[in-house]
């Protein structure tokens, strides 16, 4: 019998590096979702009978369970999304649509995904505020320079904690101290730390944090949306409909408590199910021991790849999962599609992040605590070969 915490796809004869765009789930994961549909599949917040009981409480476990995993004051303060891309939406067009005046500036890093850019370039083109870039060196966030473009105007800093190509690592709790003594909220793309490093929205004291499920061993469609409870009480609804209201009329509307305002409709049920077990999974495992097992792998990766005198690295300075490659003379689309030839699963292009001051197309390769040496070993392998690397590109 399998071990309820194995992976089904690590027995593919695949290896798998594109962890950064999304991780494989363990078995207990599955099973706990298909549980949900086998034995208790029926609706939440809406039946009188215990199968739809059984939903509520299992909601409510992973809701709790979120608010110890990144530490927020109560389970209030966590709202369930379907991604990363609609928690920063929602808080964007459901809280700074009203909160900022005409003038008011924005400022965000010029590393960003697109999620954490282009739904402040959407409001931008709605209302009459500015949006500020802070520059990177080296793909290094420039704290300096972050520093410089705060103005009397500026009113939000909205960053990733780990960026998605470099990786590089922001110091989140020293950018909010910075921040909040000037006024300025701060917002918190925590999609690709949650699943690295040990998030305390308390200590960080960030105002705003969003990440998705799925890139920590968790179901897709379900994001996290954690906000301090005094701003989610200004914060509007995004979407209407069942569940977030408590009772309304042709003149009035009374919204339901918070965080259910902001969950209309039938959530994700099997994915927030899933995902309360997936935490439970990474507890076990200790956050502490996926982040030095990571940077274990990463520090081997990039002693390999260096002794490969024809591959250049970009981002050695930074503490992400990812390493990002290129051979000179050939496409990061094909590199990608020759180590897919050996079964190797990277990715290549520019990763969703347009703005950054690395304008190349890369290959990036990002790696989960479930990779390994051999693995590694079979990348550069593969990497050494400069002879099959271009006959493959030639035909
Ligand atoms: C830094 C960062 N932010 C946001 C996102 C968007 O996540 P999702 O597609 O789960 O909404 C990603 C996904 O790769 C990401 O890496």
């Amino acid at each position: 019998m399998k071990n309820k915490n194995s992976f089904s796809m690590k027995e593919k004869d695949i290896i798998y590096f594109d962890n950064a765009a999304t991780t494989f789930k363990p078995k207990r994961v599955i099973d706990k979702i298909n549980d949900y549909y086998n034995n208790y599949s029926a609706n939440s917040h809406r039946g009188d009978y215990d199968i739809s009981f059984k939903v509520d409480d299992e909601i409510d476990y992973t809701r709790d369970n979120v608010k110890k995993f990144i530490n927020a004051k109560t389970k209030n303060e966590i709202i369930f999304t379907k991604n990363t891309t609609d928690s920063l939406n929602t808080i964007v067009f459901g809280f700074f649509k009203n909160y900022l005046c005409d003038g008011d500036e924005v400022i965000l890093s010029s590393s960003e995904h697109a999620s954490n850019i282009l739904p402040w370039l959407m409001l931008s083109l709605n209302k009459n505020i500015k949006i500020v870039f802070v520059d990177s060196v080296n793909e290094k966030l420039c704290l300096d320079d972050l520093v410089k473009k705060i103005t009397d105007k500026t009113r939000v800093i909205s960053i990733a904690q780990i960026t998605n190509v470099s990786g590089d690592k922001r110091d989140i709790k020293k950018i909010c101290s910075i921040a909040h003594a000037k006024n300025i909220l701060v917002v918190v793309d925590a999609a690709q730390s949650a699943p690295h490093i040990k998030i305390d929205v308390q200590d960080l004291d960030c105002d705003f944090l969003a990440f998705s499920a799925h890139k920590m061993c968790g179901p897709t469609g379900v994001g996290v949306l954690y906000g301090k409870y005094n701003l989610l009480k200004n914060m509007i609804p995004f979407t209407y409909g069942g569940g977030m209201n408590l009772n309304y009329n042709e003149n009035s509307l009374e919204l339901a408590s918070i965080p259910y305002r902001f969950e209309s409709g039938t959530p994700n049920i099997a994915g927030i199910i899933g995902f309360g077990e997936t935490i439970d999974y990474l507890n076990e495992i200790g956050i502490d021991y996926i982040e030095n097992k990571v940077n274990l792998l990463k520090r081997y990766l990039l002693k390999e790849l260096e002794s490969i005198p024809y591959i250049k690295i970009y981002n050695k300075d930074c503490e992400g999962s990812t390493v990002i490659i290129n051979i000179e003379g050939i496409l990061s689309g094909d590199l990608g599609l020759y180590l897919n030839k050996n079964k190797i699963c990277v990715r290549s292009g520019k990763h969703c992040a347009k703005m950054g001051d690395n304008k190349e197309d890369t290959v990036r390769i990002s790696l989960y605590f479930y990779n390994t040496y051999d693995e590694i070993d079979k990348l550069v392998k593969v990497l050494k070969d400069k002879k099959s690397i271009y006959e493959f590109i030639k035909n």
